[in-house]
């Protein structure tokens, strides 16, 4: 009886003394003590760990810095085998890699975890001009993670959490003085932040839009999966890159070296497309490259599909002008608005089409999306009127109901008289 309760005792502390066991394990961690009691500002080190993805992995000071955590004195610290001390731009890419790049190390924390950063960034204009040519005010891996406040990519907080990459590449890439001499500009962040893709990720907060690391890779030179830059629009944009891969265009800008989306759309200022794109008019794109008399079909064929897209949306508008006023009589429309949203999809359809620059095969996604316009426009009309037609016979009933009451009204008083 007596050794049980003993025994239950020691099992009741247990988790007590775990904790001072734990305890005393942490007051061990000498560089943290000792960094951790700088006075405010020169503590950011110890400060920012705290939150830092590797002290969460139960990493400490010395997991990176290295030197014995034991020692509660500095000069000693150095001293200590394996003390590694502060990198410099040119070692801190293979400091980090000391572990990265080492799967049966980072296979115990985190086995869906890849450890290709280092050979990535290598084959990256940021890695070849610090591996080849030395050049250390390219980014390293600090310039991207920060060094002592690291976030997994997947938390909001991160510096490559997509909402904040922009920010993190326009430190470097819209600082003109920084930059100044390699001959690139310093707008690509300022152009972003205005195109279809920046509004979408920044003011929309949709991550599906494309941040700068998208298009130009995490580590590499290219995102995985891409060979060149001028193909990485398609990742995201399939059907339209697989049309333009049908077209014509395809080989002929091959050959002369124009790239596949950016030769209409630019790079960092992607706007929203218009349909006067299209077509012969002087600010349509075709009439850059084709003339009627420059020998292929591209100039009349422009024309035919400018044709297509003003007709379906011309259509789609008298539909929805059709709707919206039986609407507001107070007709049900609910069944003709939905067929709405699909001709709206054929219209997206059709734009897709465009990128097969051919105007048969452009009418064709759009000829359903027409015809079913067509058909709402008069079906609305139909409503429309069949409101008047229900005004008017209201109108005759009402009188009919006057006549009879008052018909009603006579027969009794001349009963009572
Ligand atoms: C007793 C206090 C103390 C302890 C313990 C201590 N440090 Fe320091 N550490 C300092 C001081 C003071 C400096 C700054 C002055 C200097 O550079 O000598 C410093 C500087 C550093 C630096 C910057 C060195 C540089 O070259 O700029 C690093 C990195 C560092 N410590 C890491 C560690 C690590 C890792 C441990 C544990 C293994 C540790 N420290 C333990 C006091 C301490
Ligand atoms: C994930 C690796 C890593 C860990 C863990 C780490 N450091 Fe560092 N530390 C670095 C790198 C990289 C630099 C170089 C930063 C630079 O060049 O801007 C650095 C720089 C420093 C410096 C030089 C001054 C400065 O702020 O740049 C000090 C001091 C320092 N670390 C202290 C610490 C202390 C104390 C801890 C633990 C609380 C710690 N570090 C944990 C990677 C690490
Ligand atoms: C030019 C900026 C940049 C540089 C330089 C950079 N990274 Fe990254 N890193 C990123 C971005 C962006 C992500 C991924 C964000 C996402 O997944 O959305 C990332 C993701 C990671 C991840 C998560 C796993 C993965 O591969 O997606 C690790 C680990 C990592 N980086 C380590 C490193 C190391 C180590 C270095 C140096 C060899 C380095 N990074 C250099 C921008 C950078
Ligand atoms: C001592 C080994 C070691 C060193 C050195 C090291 N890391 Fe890590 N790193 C890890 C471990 C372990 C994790 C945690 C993996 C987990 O639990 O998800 C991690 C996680 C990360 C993550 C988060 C990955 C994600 O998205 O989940 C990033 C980013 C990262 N490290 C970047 C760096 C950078 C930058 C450096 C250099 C300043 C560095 N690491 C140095 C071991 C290390
Ligand atoms: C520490 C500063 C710094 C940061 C942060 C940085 N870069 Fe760079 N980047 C440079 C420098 C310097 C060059 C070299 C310029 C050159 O070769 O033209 C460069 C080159 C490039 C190039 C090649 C330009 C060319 O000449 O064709 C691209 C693309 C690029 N960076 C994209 C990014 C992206 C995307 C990010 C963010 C994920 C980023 N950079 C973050 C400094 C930085
Ligand atoms: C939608 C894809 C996309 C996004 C998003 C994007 N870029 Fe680019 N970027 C490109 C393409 C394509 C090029 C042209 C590359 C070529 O012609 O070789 C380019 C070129 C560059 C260059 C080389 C110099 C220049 O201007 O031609 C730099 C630097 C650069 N981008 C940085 C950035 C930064 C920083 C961001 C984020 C603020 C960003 N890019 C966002 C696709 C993109
Ligand atoms: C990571 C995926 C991704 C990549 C890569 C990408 N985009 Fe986009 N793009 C989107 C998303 C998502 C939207 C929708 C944004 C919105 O909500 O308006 C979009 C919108 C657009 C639009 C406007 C469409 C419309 O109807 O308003 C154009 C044009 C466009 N992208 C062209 C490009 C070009 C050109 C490239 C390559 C230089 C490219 N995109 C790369 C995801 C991507
Ligand atoms: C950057 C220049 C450029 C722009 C812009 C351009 N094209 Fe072309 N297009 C070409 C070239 C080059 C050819 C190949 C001509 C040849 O085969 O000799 C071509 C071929 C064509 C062809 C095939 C002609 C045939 O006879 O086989 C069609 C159709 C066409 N373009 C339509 C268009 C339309 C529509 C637009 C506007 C949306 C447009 N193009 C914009 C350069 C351009
Ligand atoms: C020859 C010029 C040209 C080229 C090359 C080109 N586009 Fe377009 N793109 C246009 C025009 C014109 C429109 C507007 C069509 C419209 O009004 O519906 C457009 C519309 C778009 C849209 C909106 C489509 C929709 O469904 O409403 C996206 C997204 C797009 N392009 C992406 C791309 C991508 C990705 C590439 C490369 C594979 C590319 N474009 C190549 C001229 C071009």
């Amino acid at each position: 009886m007596k050794t049980n309760s003993g025994l239950r005792n020691v099992l009741i502390l247990l988790p007590l003394w775990l904790g001072v066991l734990t305890v005393a394990a942490l007051a061990a961690d000498q560089c943290l003590e000792c960094h951790s009691s700088w006075e405010e500002g020169l503590d950011a080190p110890s400060v920012q760990f705290q939150q830092d993805i590797h002290s969460k992995a139960g990493l400490s000071c010395a997991s990176c810095h290295g030197g014995d955590p034991t020692l509660d004195d500095m000069d000693a610290v150095r001293k200590s085998k394996g003390y590694k001390g502060v990198p410099g731009a040119k070692e801190v890419n293979q400091f980090c890699a000391s572990c990265h790049s080492n799967p049966a190390y980072m296979v115990k924390f985190n086995p869906s975890l890849p450890t290709d950063q280092l050979d990535k960034y290598k084959t990256s204009v940021h890695g070849k001009r610090l591996f080849e040519q030395g050049d250390t005010k390219v980014a390293t891996c600090i310039s991207c993670h920060t060094a002592h406040s690291i976030q997994p990519a997947a938390e909001p907080t991160s510096a490559v959490y997509p909402i904040n990459i922009p920010k993190t590449c326009a430190n470097c890439h819209a600082d003109a003085d920084y930059m100044s001499g390699y001959g690139i500009t310093t707008d690509q962040h300022e152009k972003y932040i205005r195109s279809v893709h920046g509004r979408a990720l920044l003011d929309k907060k949709d991550i599906s839009a494309p941040a700068c690391n998208d298009c130009h890779g995490n580590h590499g030179a290219t995102p995985p999966g891409v060979t060149s830059l001028s193909a990485v629009c398609g990742l995201c944009h399939t059907l339209i890159a697989d049309n333009f891969a049908k077209s014509p265009h395809k080989e002929a800008f091959d050959a002369m070296g124009y790239p596949e989306c950016e030769t209409c759309h630019s790079n960092h200022l992607i706007e929203k497309p218009k349909m006067h794109w299209v077509g012969v008019s002087d600010s349509s794109l075709c009439v850059q490259c084709h003339a009627p008399d420059d020998g292929t079909g591209g100039y009349v064929a422009a024309a035919r599909i400018y044709e297509t897209l003003v007709n379906i949306n011309s259509i789609y508008n008298a539909a929805l002008a059709r709707i919206d006023t039986a609407d507001m009589k107070g007709m049900l429309v609910t069944d003709e608005r939905f067929a709405l949203n699909e001709v709206k999809q054929a219209i997206i359809q059709t734009g897709t089409a465009v990128h097969t620059f051919d105007p048969e095969a452009v009418s064709k996604v759009a000829e359903p999306g027409i015809t079913s316009a067509q058909n709402i426009a008069i079906q609305g009309e139909k409503k429309i009127e069949e409101y008047y037609f229900r005004r008017k016979g209201l109108g005759i009933a009402t009188l009919l109901i006057t006549i009879l009451v008052i018909a009603i009204y006579l027969r009794i008083k001349s009963i009572e008289k």
